[in-house]
């Protein structure tokens, strides 16, 4: 974006002041202009502060970033990763259930399906429990073992799609360094009947390869020191096979990743393993299917109804013309409670950065601050900060319409009050209705109170609605925010696949390791690591 680009942005929401959303809400065609549908997903856009001379302003800025022609370049497998040299195919994973023709390389459509075939067989040998491809019999459990993308997409699919759970496998994820984790699940779980899934692109994550050595020494304990035996038990999914074997995983049970799939896109491939294993392939492959329905529509709808690209250019509007920092992600769905989590990921990993692919600095903000939790808990929460407080924080409202339970009430009061919610932060509650409603007391104690209960409003949102939730809605709405990011990443000039702000900590941890444990000099650390980590020493008596 350029600096007159991001000029222009700011006067158009200027001159849509501070009541814009009561105004433009007053006409009753807003909601057919501003609402989409596509498929199982319905996106409403009707509680954002744009109006049509806004919009128009976006395109502009969409305009100049050549977005369809690089999204075909995504598409067909180009080299859009620059810094990593790496193209970006995670659409290529659901290529095979879209409508139109695949654009990826043929080579990379044929690994795909191998993949998938492969993943078919161990899913079928798990499932009913067959000893096959060295898998052990009677597998009741399963811990999917990895970090980041590696984990945070299997488990929001794993939890939301739970109804969907065939066959008597249970699944467990283990990401944290934080041994509690791994402690529980060996005192639960038996190792005998456990599968572990080593999931991880690099082979090289200090959290994955801690807890798969924990849970290694557990089984390997439980056939008397016969690691051998202990063997099947483990299965790779990842892009370093050498790695996974020299851990002692057999290429018949490593499953492949590959460069051109990023690690927090990933959930399209066997890194969605857990999931194919707990809702089957029939499912999985559904799951896939609502990926590509995304992928359909994005790569054909003009710009006005794509709905990635419109939820791309609210979230710019939101960021960069009202200043906005911030994105709340409240879904009214206890089985999207992991929604949030992974979406933190998805864009604060791909659009954190502040310098563009040539090394410049950006030009504008980037990526807002995105959290969130289930409603109606974070009404009783932090939703008075966000009616009340002094930084308004841009809302996506998401929404289940037919329940998969048979508890009416409790769904039809459960959506009422997340229209509700969304309503009071348009529409807010001024002074004057406010004091309307104080009767008692004196007219000075009236008007203090009233204060006291304004709500200021004009406070934006988007609701998302899936019909029901299936294998082939979360899968849409997954893609949704994908493209979401990808188009994101044009309009502020960063590479959405790499992440090289998460590599300094790392390279610190490395060297903090030896100076903790007792074997190497403090000397070397700044001065508040050095005190913390004598800290720890003095008061570590284990
Ligand atoms: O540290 C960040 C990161 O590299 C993420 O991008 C990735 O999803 C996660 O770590 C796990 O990486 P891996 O799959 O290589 O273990």
């Amino acid at each position: 974006m350029t600096p007159d680009q991001l000029a222009d942005l700011r006067r158009a929401s200027e001159r849509l002041g501070a009541d814009s959303l009561r105004r433009l809400l007053a006409d009753p065609d807003r909601f057919a202009a501003w609402s989409h549908r596509v498929g199982p997903l319905l996106v409403d856009f009707s509680r954002q502060r744009l109006d049509g001379a806004a919009l128009d302003a976006l395109g502009g800025v969409l305009a100049g970033t050549d977005w369809e022609a690089r999204r075909d370049a995504m598409f067909r497998g180009e080299t859009i990763n620059a810094s990593e040299r790496r193209a970006v195919l995670h659409t290529a994973l659901r290529a095979r259930q879209a409508r139109l023709p695949a654009l990826a390389p043929a080579a990379v459509l044929g690994e795909i399906a191998e993949a998938l075939q492969r993943i078919e067989k161990l899913v079928a040998a798990v499932q009913a429990g067959r000893a096959e491809h060295g898998l052990p019999p009677g597998i009741t459990d399963v811990v999917n073992v990895g970090i980041g993308g590696s984990d945070l997409g299997p488990r929001l699919a794993v939890e939301a799609l739970d109804r969907f759970r065939t066959g008597r496998l249970t699944c467990h994820f283990l990401a944290n360094l934080d041994g509690e984790g791994p402690a529980r699940l060996m005192r639960t779980l038996d190792p005998r009947r456990t599968l572990v899934l080593l999931v991880s692109k690099s082979f090289t994550t200090q959290e994955t390869l801690l807890n798969g050595q924990v849970l290694r020494d557990w089984i390997v304990a439980a056939y008397d020191g016969d690691a051998a035996a202990a063997q099947g038990h483990f299965v790779a999914v990842t892009a370093n096979a050498a790695a996974a074997h020299a851990f002692g995983i057999a290429a018949e049970r490593t499953l492949p990743m590959w460069d051109f799939v990023g690690g927090r896109y990933s959930v399209w491939s066997a890194v969605g393993l857990a999931l194919a294993l707990a809702i089957g392939s029939e499912a999985f492959t559904a799951f896939l299917h609502g990926g590509a329905l995304i992928d359909d529509h994005f790569r054909t709808a003009p710009w006005r109804t794509n709905l990635p690209v419109l939820m791309a250019l609210v979230g710019i509007w939101n960021r960069n013309a009202l200043d906005l920092p911030g994105l709340a992600v409240i879904p009214y769905c206890d089985a999207l409670r992991e929604l949030p989590a992974f979406l933190q990921q998805l864009e604060m990993e791909s659009l954190g950065k502040s310098v563009r692919p040539d090394g410049a600095p950006v030009a504008q903000a980037t990526v807002p601050v995105l959290w969130g939790n289930v409603g109606s808990n974070a009404q009783h929460a932090f939703f008075q900060a966000l009616h009340q407080g002094t930084d308004p924080v841009p809302v996506d409202f998401i929404g289940v319409i037919r329940p998969d339970h048979p508890l009416g009430a409790n769904h039809r009061a459960l959506l009422a009050n997340m229209l509700a919610q969304a309503a009071a932060l348009a529409a807010g509650k001024t002074f004057e209705e406010a004091l309307a409603e104080a009767r008692e007391g004196s007219e000075a104690e009236r008007r203090v109170l009233a204060a006291q209960r304004t709500f200021p409003g004009n406070r934006p949102s988007t609701t998302i609605l899936l019909d029901v939730l299936t294998p082939e809605s979360l899968g849409a709405l997954i893609a949704l925010y994908e493209h979401k990011v990808f188009v994101q990443s044009l309009l502020w000039e960063v590479n959405a696949f790499d992440q090289w702000g998460v590599e300094l900590g790392k390279v610190l941890a490395k060297a903090i390791l030896p100076v903790l444990s007792g074997e190497a000099d403090p000397a070397a650390l700044d001065a508040a690591t050095r005190g913390l980590v004598a800290a720890i020493r003095t008061r570590d008596v284990r």
